[in-house]
């Protein structure tokens, strides 16, 4: 059969792999995009950012109506659950907005195949289609943007009933009785807060003596304070060393990290979200000496380029934070790179956010590692207790805290922990992409009465002091 000729095929239609395909094609490159699932967007459309998001503000308004518009003089009698409704509405905004990247794919004229696509050669790929029938394709570059999968945990088997992982999390079909999550990353916490709302007993078991081993330690002893209040039992220093799914429930096996006696745990359910690792099965890499690191990410050069001419790399599938918006950003470049352009990304100025109430977020350097790195600082923080706006919603727990080079008071990094913490996290990053100092934040107008007012407040906290604390 003769080969189908592209300019570009990009392997995985998530964020990554469908943002460089629309890139390249509004770069005048003609493009096919190939994913084994029916539906565009990979797992953040899927089951990733947006059922999560969906599922996060469904139950927030559950709780808020539950308990809190009491407090506003706002009576409501008879609150109920509809779980099946609930999912049901996030599963109606996940197929609108697959959908609607199906539609920017025609929009932009790029061409998408169902099927698995393994790499046979240098500009040649071979998608099987899921009733078996093969089509070869010939093309100048190939893009892998295959992403990530769970991690698995060992002698812990996963049946998305009662042992999940978030893809089962997002459809579970009543409310667990009591949740055990398996690492207090950014799925545990997010996932956990989410059931905990809708009625589970949550407990989270860490590994760390920590939680979000990546963000700010004093966001997250802060964070971690505020889940506890909110219902969620911490075990951290733990590890889970067995789980055997029984009918109607899982018992677990826990151990201190550094070891020691074993405890018996029994629970209705277990979110293991210990982290994941690149996707790469089925491409054919080894065939064709595309290198890996030693945790199985696809190895590039500044161009997004693996070690084989021709075929680049982006998003989880290769190294740095596995987050919807960086392999989007690479998506980009990698398009602008094969149609002759150049692109940048600083992978210290991509932000992360912890969907929860209150939100997290983060940019930049975090205090540990600037200590570590021996870099003159200077340290703003803000409450939202003291923020007009927050007192108004009622939302006042968290703070600002901006980090400031003690000599040239340009912004290094800036956390927030508080109500749309992932909002207010991009006024810091646009400094911070303009070398920005925290004068300049400081001196900028913001408007009354605004959270953002937080933000100004721990800029004017690095130097002369907040006005109102
Ligand atoms: P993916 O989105 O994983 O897409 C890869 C695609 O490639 C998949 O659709 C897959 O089917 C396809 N594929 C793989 N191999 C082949 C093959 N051989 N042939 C054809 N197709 C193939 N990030 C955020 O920034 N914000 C969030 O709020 C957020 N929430 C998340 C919540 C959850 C529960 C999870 C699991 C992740 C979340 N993430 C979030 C992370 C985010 O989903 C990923 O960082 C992002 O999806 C990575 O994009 P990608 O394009 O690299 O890969
Ligand atoms: P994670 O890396 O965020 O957290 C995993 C946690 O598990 C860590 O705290 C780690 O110390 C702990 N851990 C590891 N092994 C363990 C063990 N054996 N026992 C107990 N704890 C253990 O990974 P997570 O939560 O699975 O999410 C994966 C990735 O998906 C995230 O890192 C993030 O990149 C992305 N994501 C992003 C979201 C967002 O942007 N809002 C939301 C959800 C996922």
């Amino acid at each position: 059969m003769t080969a189908t000729r592209f300019d570009v095929v990009v392997i995985g239609a998530g964020p990554g792999g469908y943002v460089a395909a629309i890139r390249a094609a509004q770069l005048g490159l003609s493009v096919a995009c190939i994913d084994r699932r029916d539906t565009l967007g990979g797992t953040c459309l899927n089951v990733g950012c947006i059922p999560s998001k969906a599922l996060l503000h469904s139950s927030e308004l559950y709780e808020e109506a539950s308990h809190d518009f009491a407090q506003h003089g706002i009576k409501v009698e008879g609150v109920a659950l509809d779980l099946r409704k609930m999912m049901a509405r996030k599963d109606k905004v996940v197929g609108e907005l697959t959908k609607g990247i199906a539609f920017l794919l025609r929009k932009n004229k790029v061409t998408f195949i169902q099927g698995s696509a393994r790499i046979t050669g240098a500009g040649a790929v071979e998608v099987t289609a899921p009733d078996g029938k093969g089509t070869p394709l010939a093309c100048g570059s190939v893009v892998i943007a295959t992403g990530s999968e769970s991690t698995p945990l060992p002698g812990i088997e996963v049946d998305e009933q009662r042992i999940v992982t978030s893809t089962g999390a997002l459809a579970l079909a009543a409310v667990p009785a009591h949740l055990v999550v398996i690492g207090a990353g950014y799925i545990g916490l997010e996932l956990g807060t989410a059931w905990r709302r809708l009625g589970a007993k949550v407990t989270v078991v860490e590994f760390l003596d920590r939680i979000l081993p990546t963000m700010d330690g004093e966001v997250a002893r802060e964070f971690q304070k505020i889940l506890v209040r909110q219902g969620i039992v911490f075990r951290l220093g733990t590890k889970v060393t067995a789980a055997k799914a029984r009918k109607g429930s899982v018992d677990l096996t826990l151990e201190a990290a550094a070891g020691g006696a074993a405890e018996a745990l029994t629970c209705d359910a277990v979110l293991v979200a210990v982290g994941r690792r690149p996707f790469t099965d089925g491409l054919g890499l080894e065939e064709l000496g595309i290198t890996r690191d030693n945790r199985g990410r696809v190895t590039v050069n500044g161009r997004f380029e693996t070690s084989v001419p021709g075929i680049y790399a982006i998003g989880d599938v290769i190294a740095g934070p596995m987050l919807a918006h960086k392999a989007s950003d690479e998506g980009v470049i990698v398009a602008e790179v094969i149609a002759g352009q150049s692109g940048h990304i600083d992978y210290d100025l991509v932000p992360g956010v912890v969907y929860t109430a209150p939100e997290v977020a983060s940019v930049g350097r975090t205090e540990e590692q600037l200590k570590a790195d021996g870099v003159p600082y200077r340290v703003g923080r803000f409450p939202f207790a003291a923020n007009a706006r927050a007192k108004a919603t009622g939302n006042t727990d968290g703070f600002v805290k901006v980090l400031a080079h003690a000599e040239s008071n340009r912004v290094l990094g800036v956390h927030i922990i508080g109500p749309d913490a992932g909002t207010l996290i991009a006024e810091a990053a646009l400094v911070m992409e303009f070398g920005g100092a925290a004068e300049d934040i400081a001196r900028t107008s913001h408007a009354h009465p605004s959270l953002n007012e937080a933000v100004r407040e721990a800029a004017l906290a690095v130097g002369p002091g907040a006005i109102h604390i």
